[in-house]
């Protein structure tokens, strides 16, 4: 398998006999829109530095592995990065006592190598499980203890290596009322929460700790009530640090409810962090639509910019050829700053200017909640 310090140790690649530097040049000379971009476009996370704000993207092990363009693209603009799917139960945990992490690790390591912070997602979620789990119906106690094997496992395995995690993702109800009723909640009870950042703490003191959720209601009511569950549980002494707001846009954003939210979080001395940003188009949407996008994203940033407890802005996708869009909703995808060839978008431009301009250009306040 190939490895993370040797493919971009800062030395020149070799690719299919054409010695490749700083920018991937085919052997007609003719620069790919990747390459170009990285001779011109001054980093995002260059322009994010001033405000305190980590900029981020999921990554796939599979692109970073096959694609130099998707390495030198996302070294270039991001500082941190989400294992987008390969932390996951059905991924690390395929059959019980069974763990299998070498993708992971991978992945870790050419983060460490790079200098990337990494997000671990997820530790505890009702989809991507193994059949096992999904079919098994422990008791209280033989599913705690399934739980703590795997997050004293898998975050033990990464201690020190993966600085945040999605402890627990999507923990309330899609209406905003209340607890979503997943395997783990059905199993163990309410106290899962509790259990497994109680868990996770143990196995990483320094890892900060999130909640993470997406809201599709009209009011934003699962995102207030992920702010009051983290509340509750920090009252109880339970160790979360930060609440991530996922933004899978597909319309219109309220970005000034977005920042009274976020600013509530920062009250409660809760880190926020956008954690799964991209804005899905119907196929064939044209350039306007393009336009649209790139003000939903810009608007939202704007809010993360302008928020001091928001800390990280992570986009869902490097490039739309890498989209989980166009296989979730049939007929849409364009989600990411990045086109199929990784050529930026209006949204990578617009979202630039931002980063650029907000706040004058002068660092935000001084950012509150954690950093490692
Ligand atoms: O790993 C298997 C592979 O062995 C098999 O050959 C292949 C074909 O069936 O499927 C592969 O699993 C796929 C997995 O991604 C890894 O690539 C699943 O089918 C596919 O459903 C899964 O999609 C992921 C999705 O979560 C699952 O709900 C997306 O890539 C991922 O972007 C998406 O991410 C979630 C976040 O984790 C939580 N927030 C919502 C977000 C979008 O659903």
């Amino acid at each position: 398998m190939w490895s993370a310090t040797a493919l971009l140790s800062g030395v020149a690649v070799t690719l299919a006999g054409v010695t490749v530097g700083a920018a991937a040049v085919l052997p007609d000379d003719e620069p790919s829109p990747a390459a170009l971009h990285l001779e011109r476009a001054t980093p995002l996370r260059e322009l994010a530095a001033p405000h305190d704000l980590r900029i981020g993207a999921s990554v796939q092990h599979t692109a970073l592995a096959v694609d130099e363009d998707y390495r030198r693209v996302l070294l270039h603009d991001f500082d941190t990065i989400t294992l987008e799917n390969e932390l996951k139960w059905a991924e690390v945990h395929p059959r019980p006592g069974v763990f299998a992490l070498d993708r992971a690790e991978e992945v870790v390591d050419f983060a460490t190598a790079n200098g990337l912070r990494v997000r671990g997602h997820t530790l505890v979620w009702h989809q991507q499980n193994p059949p096992w789990l999904e079919r098994a119906r422990l008791g209280r106690d033989q599913a705690i203890e399934l739980l703590r094997t795997h997050i004293e496992t898998v975050v033990g395995s990464f201690r020190g290596r993966v600085a945040e995690w999605d402890v627990v993702n999507e923990p309330i109800d899609p209406s905003g009322r209340g607890l979503r009723d997943t395997l783990w909640r059905q199993m163990i009870g309410d106290d899962y929460l509790s259990i497994a950042f109680g868990l996770a703490h143990e196995a990483d003191p320094e890892a900060r700790l999130f909640l993470n959720d997406y809201d599709a209601t009209s009011d934003g009511a699962v995102f207030d009530a992920l702010i009051d569950l983290a509340d509750e549980l920090r009252r109880g002494g339970v160790p979360v640090h930060g609440v991530g707001f996922q933004l899978h846009l597909d319309g219109p954003v309220d970005v000034d409810r977005l920042a009274r939210q976020v600013a509530r979080a920062g009250r409660s001395g809760l880190t926020v962090a956008f954690t799964e940003v991209d804005d899905r188009l119907a196929d064939g949407a044209g350039a306007a639509a393009a336009l649209r996008q790139a003000r939903r994203i810009a608007g939202v940033a704007g809010v993360c910019v302008a928020e001091p407890a928001c800390r990280a802005f992570v986009l869902w996708g490097l490039g739309d050829a890498y989209s989980w869009v166009p296989n979730a909703f049939p007929g849409y995808g364009a989600a990411t700053l990045f086109d199929h060839q990784l050529e930026p978008k209006p949204a990578y431009h617009v979202l630039a200017e931002v980063l650029r301009t907000s706040g004058d250009g002068a660092a935000s306040p001084v950012r509150s909640g954690g950093g490692r």
